[in-house]
């Protein structure tokens, strides 16, 4: 985590001297169930050691919000109740969740913020949910009294996304972000948002990220389109079955999507057979750590990446070479890990394996695409909360 004194003096540097109050929360690492979340189905994330750090302080002012990017070196001051908002990517997350916080009944007014993250941008870690549930947690603390539960500072931060940054995401990373714990995953219910916590401490094995560099943008966007795929077959579905109740593709079996294949297309097929297998994959994984078995699990994470690539594509060539490499390492497990389009693969590696896999990967990526994958050996770490 980004160090407390570097926001601080920062924040007193760039405003008029005074402290605030400092808030951190972290972004994710998913271990299975990608894509499933806004399909009603499960996730298995935790909360990782990187995050985002605020200092935050009321000015005041009636709706002025001066907000500074410590990393982008960028500043920008904008009003609560200019109905545009400021243009500036980073700057929309804030005011996005200030509106939000708004609307659950915080009375937000005028303050002043500096953050820093350490969360790698595009990774797939989710920077975005970081910034969220930390902003989230400050106006909650500010403005709020704290009366805004953990779950609607989740669904604030969905909403963020949704109203203001144009990407229309399901809710596991600001879920992980919040309720993170350290140690745990946590397997989720995305449609009844029933949750438990699962320790995580795989004797012999480890679980590290390898971050190809490659960026991916989601708004606008291929994300929103498999979304749309997902929502159009479950559309299909509910037609011939005017009985049932179908919201989502949770509600859907493997013989009313054959029923609807030659319909829907090829294309909203594939994916949606994604979704169902992935549904029944994390289910299957649960029960096998259950069992401490853990090349079920890995087993059951390469064909997650096998789905991600073929049938709902959102693997690009170099992740498929990362998922080679560790294939050909003897790695347990390895798949894309979050939204796809770049970013990392999350591996799961026996100790003695480790060493010779990333030397391996580094070298044969370097050699092919010009430079190295960056190495985060995960850490799961606790969720949104108030620093000082
Ligand atoms: C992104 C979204 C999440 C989830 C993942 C894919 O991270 O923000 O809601 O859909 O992609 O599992």
């Amino acid at each position: 985590m980004v160090e407390i004194e570097s926001v601080r003096s920062r924040f007193i540097k760039h405003f008029d001297g005074k402290t605030g109050n400092i808030y951190a929360a972290p972004g994710r690492i998913n271990l299975i169930g990608e894509h499933t979340d806004y399909n009603g189905g499960f996730v298995f994330p935790g909360a990782v050691d990187k995050g985002v750090v605020a200092e935050m302080r009321i000015n005041g002012t009636e709706d002025t919000v001066m907000a500074y990017a410590i990393d982008l070196k960028d500043r920008v001051d904008f009003h609560l109740n200019d109905p545009a908002g400021p243009r500036t990517s980073w700057a929309r997350y804030i005011y996005g969740m200030a509106l939000e916080m708004r609307k659950l009944g915080v009375p937000v007014k005028g303050f002043n913020i500096a953050f820093s993250g350490d969360v790698p941008l595009g990774a797939g870690m989710s920077s975005s949910a970081a910034m969220e549930s930390c902003f989230a947690c400050g106006l909650n603390d500010l403005f709020g009294e704290n009366k805004v539960s953990l779950w609607y500072m989740v669904l604030a931060g969905q909403a963020t996304e949704h109203n203001y940054c144009g990407v229309n995401c399901g809710i596991m990373d600001q879920f992980a972000s919040v309720f993170g714990k350290a140690g745990c995953l946590m397997r989720l219910d995305c449609r009844s948002r029933e949750f438990e916590y699962f320790p995580f401490k795989p004797d012999g094995y480890r679980l590290v990220l390898l971050d190809s560099v490659v960026k991916h943008q989601l708004a606008g966007s291929p994300y929103n389109d498999r979304r749309n795929s997902c929502e159009n077959v479950v559309k299909h579905i509910a037609k011939h079955h005017p009985e049932g109740k179908f919201e989502t593709l949770r509600d859907c079996t493997w013989e009313q999507l054959e029923e609807v294949k030659a319909e829907v297309g090829e294309e909203d097929y594939r994916r949606a057979k994604f979704v169902l297998g992935e549904k029944d994959r994390v289910l299957a994984v649960c029960e096998a750590l259950n069992e401490g078995d853990y090349e079920r699990v890995g087993e059951l994470m390469y064909q997650t990446h096998e789905g991600l690539s073929k049938d709902y594509e959102v693997s690009c060539e170099e992740l498929d070479f990362l998922n080679d490499i560790a294939k050909e390492n003897g790695v347990t497990g390895s798949r894309i890990m979050g939204g796809g389009f770049g970013g990392c693969t999350i591996n799961l590696v026996r100790n003695d394996l480790y060493r010779q896999f990333i030397v391996d990967a580094k070298k044969r990526f370097n050699e092919k695409y010009g430079h190295e994958p960056k190495v985060y050996d995960v850490v799961i770490g606790d969720g949104a909360r108030k620093l000082c």
